[in-house]
C-alpha cells in the first residue's frame, strides 16, 4: 500500500446550530455548542486514517491546548504526526461554524496554519516514494500549497488538489495536478470545467446530494451517492477525499475508490461535527443505505 501525505490546515470548529442565519445587528438564539477537531486537511487525514490509509500529516498548530489536542486526536487515529509543527506565540486556526438545518456556513481564523513553510514541505516529504499520494486543499498560504504541489510532482507522487476553499489565486498551480476535487462552486470559481481539464487531465466534481461526477478530457460521468437525511454535512467532502486517497493508496481505480469516498462522505453528514463524524472502515463497509 502507498503512503499517503496530507498537508493542510488544522482547526479547532467551534459549533452552534440557529434556526436561521442571523441579519446585521441581529442577536439571534441558538443552541447545541459544541468543539470539535477540524480544519480541511486534518479532516482529510483523519479520515483516510480511519478508512485505512498509512497517513502522513504535514502541518501547523499553535502551542496552545486546541494545538496540543489536535495533535493527541491524530496519534489516536494512528496518523504520523512528526511533521506536524507547534509554532510559538501563535493561536491554533479556528472555525466558527452555524449550522441551519444540515447546512454550515463557516468564518476562519487560520492562525498557526499561516505559518506553514516550503521548508516543512521539504521536510515532511524527504522520504517520500514515487507514486506515494499527495492530498492537499487551500486553508493554508496558497504559495506554499502551490510549492508542495510542485515538489510532489517533482517526486512523482500522484497529485490530487482540494480546491477548498475557493481561491483563484491556486490557478497557476494547476498544472502540477494529476486529480482535483472540486465542488460546483470551486469548479466555476476556477475558470469552469472546460479550462480545468486543459490544465488537468482529470476532474472529480462533487455534487452534494446528487453525487459526484467524474471528468477526463474524453468525456464525463455522473455517479449518484447513497440518499441519506442530512444532519450536517461539515467535513463530508472532507470525507470523501479521505476515502478516495486510500482506496487509490491501494491500488483501486478512481471510480471505485470516489465510489467508496462518496460512501463515507453520506455517512459522515448523518452525524454531528467535523471529525467527530468520519465513519471508519468498518462501518463503510457494513453501512447498507
Ligand atoms: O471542511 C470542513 C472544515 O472547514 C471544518 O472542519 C472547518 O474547520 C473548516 O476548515
Amino acid at each position: 500500500m502507498r503512503n499517503i501525505y496530507v498537508v493542510g490546515s488544522v482547526n479547532t470548529d467551534l459549533v452552534i446550530k440557529a434556526p436561521y442565519m442571523p441579519v446585521s445587528g441581529e442577536t439571534l438564539t441558538g443552541e447545541g455548542f459544541f468543539t470539535a477537531h477540524g480544519g480541511k486537511g486534518a479532516n482529510q487525514a483523519v479520515a483516510a486514517a480511519r478508512l485505512g490509509g498509512n497517513v502522513i500529516m504535514c502541518a501547523c498548530v499553535g502551542d496552545d491546548t486546541f494545538g496540543k489536542s489536535a495533535i493527541e486526536g491524530f496519534k489516536a487515529d494512528g496518523i504520523d504526526t512528526q511533521y506536524v509543527r507547534v509554532v510559538k506565540n501563535m493561536p491554533s486556526g479556528t472555525a466558527m461554524i452555524i449550522v441551519v438545518d444540515g447546512d454550515n456556513r463557516i468564518i476562519l481564523d487560520k492562525g498557526a496554519n499561516g505559518c506553514l513553510t516550503e521548508q516543512d514541505i521539504d521536510q515532511a516529504l524527504e522520504n517520500a516514494q514515487e507514486g506515494d499520494i499527495y492530498l492537499t486543499q487551500l486553508e493554508n498560504p496558497i504559495e506554499i500549497i502551490g510549492y508542495g504541489l510542485k515538489k510532489a510532482k517533482e517526486k512523482g507522487m500522484y497529485v490530487i488538489l482540494n480546491p477548498a476553499p475557493a481561491n483563484k489565486e491556486i490557478k497557476p498551480y494547476l498544472g502540477y495536478c494529476d486529480l482535483i476535487t472540486p465542488n460546483e462552486t470551486e469548479v466555476d470559481s476556477l475558470g469552469g470545467r472546460e479550462m480545468l481539464l486543459e490544465k488537468v487531465g482529470t476532474l472529480l466534481v462533487t455534487l452534494g446530494g446528487d453525487g459526484f461526477e467524474i471528468l477526463t478530457r474524453e468525456g464525463g460521468q455522473k455517479y449518484p451517492c447513497i440518499s441519506i437525511k442530512p444532519v450536517d454535512t461539515t467535513a463530508a467532502g472532507d470525507t470523501f477525499c479521505g476515502g478516495l486517497v486510500t482506496m487509490l493508496a491501494e491500488g483501486k481505480t478512481l471510480e471505485e475508490a470516489a465510489k467508496f469516498g462518496s460512501k463515507a462522505a453520506s455517512i459522515a453528514c448523518t452525524r454531528q461535527g467535523a471529525q467527530p463524524s468520519i465513519p471508519t472502515r468498518k462501518e463503510v463497509e457494513r453501512y447498507e443505505g
